[in-house]
């Protein structure tokens, strides 16, 4: 059976060129920022890390996201299990890790893996165990090790965030030969006020990347598989690029809009794209989220789908209509509850509903029936 979902693009080349910053400025990390569901997760893990392996470095990944409020803990407990595999090489990490380094990198050039240091039991104080777990890695693995901490803004202005930047940022200085590191992050607002509270402007701290979104390579291998479904019908890599824009470049968004056309067998993706919008499965769920908002919250919401200024003049007086006291600093309120929710993103440049279906579904007539 052709399958759209195992249409995968591969990186290593991207992932090469971030490997060799790194190696250019040891102890300093570099900060990757993308939307939400562009692949920074996907990228880590198939490419990254296997890159990183070949390179020389030992990978270790660990998701912040998940472990919110105790970040730190996460990447602990990430290098723990990583000790583990190293030293148990029984698993097939542990035998990756320990394979032949394929490519010479800059990495480790200089460093000699003598005696390990005198083992002490680990501290229980996490910024001191952090230091501790990055060199007994590195000395099990014999090789300097590549933190790749995804979502790292989850934790915001919150002391743990701070307290997990500082130690990070300590670790990565004094050992600089042993460790480097890759934060990923889908707000580029969320991590500068992170790092602002830990006392220092982002930029001093890591060097910001933009991370690209997957562009035509994605689409074309959409097109040969469906072709390979329809030989006999026509649909080019371009008919695709408008809807993989309006949609924010979301890879898995983007196979079950194809997907859709080749059930369909239509070469019209924004009719595929509307079809999904309007399917009963996302319909509820998303009139389960609205329920749970504010009015004004969900005044907002539609006003941001259609690509108004929250805070103009007229989409005030719009809110108004729903929440009669709304005002200005009332309007900002209900912006930060959405963005905490994660249902709108900011950059500097816009503030937009992140979800591209939900975004179709709030100004879509499917809305004003229901
Ligand atoms: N390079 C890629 N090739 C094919 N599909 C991808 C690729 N990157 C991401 N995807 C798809 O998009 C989904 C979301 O990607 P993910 O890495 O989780 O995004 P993010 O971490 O940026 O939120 C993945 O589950 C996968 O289905
Ligand atoms: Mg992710």
């Amino acid at each position: 059976m052709l399958s759209f979902d195992d249409i995968e693009v591969r990186r290593p080349d991207l992932a090469s060129s971030y490997l060799a910053l790194l190696a250019a400025q040891p102890g300093r990390p570099i900060a990757l920022f993308a939307p939400r569901r562009v692949g920074k997760t996907f990228f880590l893990d198939s490419d990254l890390a296997p890159t990183a392996r070949n390179g020389g470095l030992a990978p270790v990944y660990a998701d912040l996201w998940l472990h919110r409020g105790a970040p730190l803990d996460a990447i602990n407990h990430a290098l723990e299990e990583a000790i583990d595999d190293v030293s148990v090489p029984t698993t097939k990490a542990g035998r990756r890790v320990r394979t032949a380094v394929k490519s010479v990198t800059a990495f480790g050039a200089g460093i000699e893996f003598g005696d390990e240091p005198a083992r002490r039991s680990l501290p229980s104080e996490p910024s001191l165990r952090l230091d501790a777990l990055v060199l007994r890695l590195a000395y099990a693995a014999r090789r300097p090790v590549l933190l790749m901490l995804d979502e790292a803004q989850t934790h915001g202005e919150h002391a743990e965030a701070a307290a997990m930047l500082s130690a990070l940022r300590a670790v990565l200085h004094r050992r600089r030969q042993y460790v480097y590191a890759v934060l990923t992050g889908s707000s580029q607002d969320a991590i500068a006020a992170m790092v602002s509270a830990a006392g220092a402007p982002m930029y001093q701290f890591a060097q910001l990347l933009d991370f690209p979104v997957l562009g035509n390579q994605f689409l074309e291998l959409l097109v040969q598989r469906f072709r390979e479904v329809h030989p006999s019908k026509r649909l080019s890599e371009s008919d695709l690029m408008p809807v993989f824009q309006k949609i924010g470049y979301k890879p898995q968004l983007m196979k079950d809009i194809v997907k859709e056309m080749s059930a369909e067998g239509s070469t019209d993706p924004v009719a595929a794209f509307e079809r999904l919008v309007r399917q009963e499965r996302h319909i509820s769920g998303w009139l389960a989220i609205l329920d749970t908002l504010a009015p004004i919250d969900r005044a907002l919401l539609v006003l941001i789908a259609e690509e108004r200024a929250p805070l103009a003049r007229d989409s005030i007086a719009e809110l108004k209509k729903t929440a009669r006291d709304a005002t200005v600093s009332k309007v900002r309120a209900s912006l930060e509850r959405l963005k905490r929710s994660g249902l709108i993103s900011s950059s500097a440049r816009r503030v937009q509903v992140e979800d591209p279906l939900l975004r179709g579904y709030l100004t879509s007539d499917a809305r004003r029936l229901t």
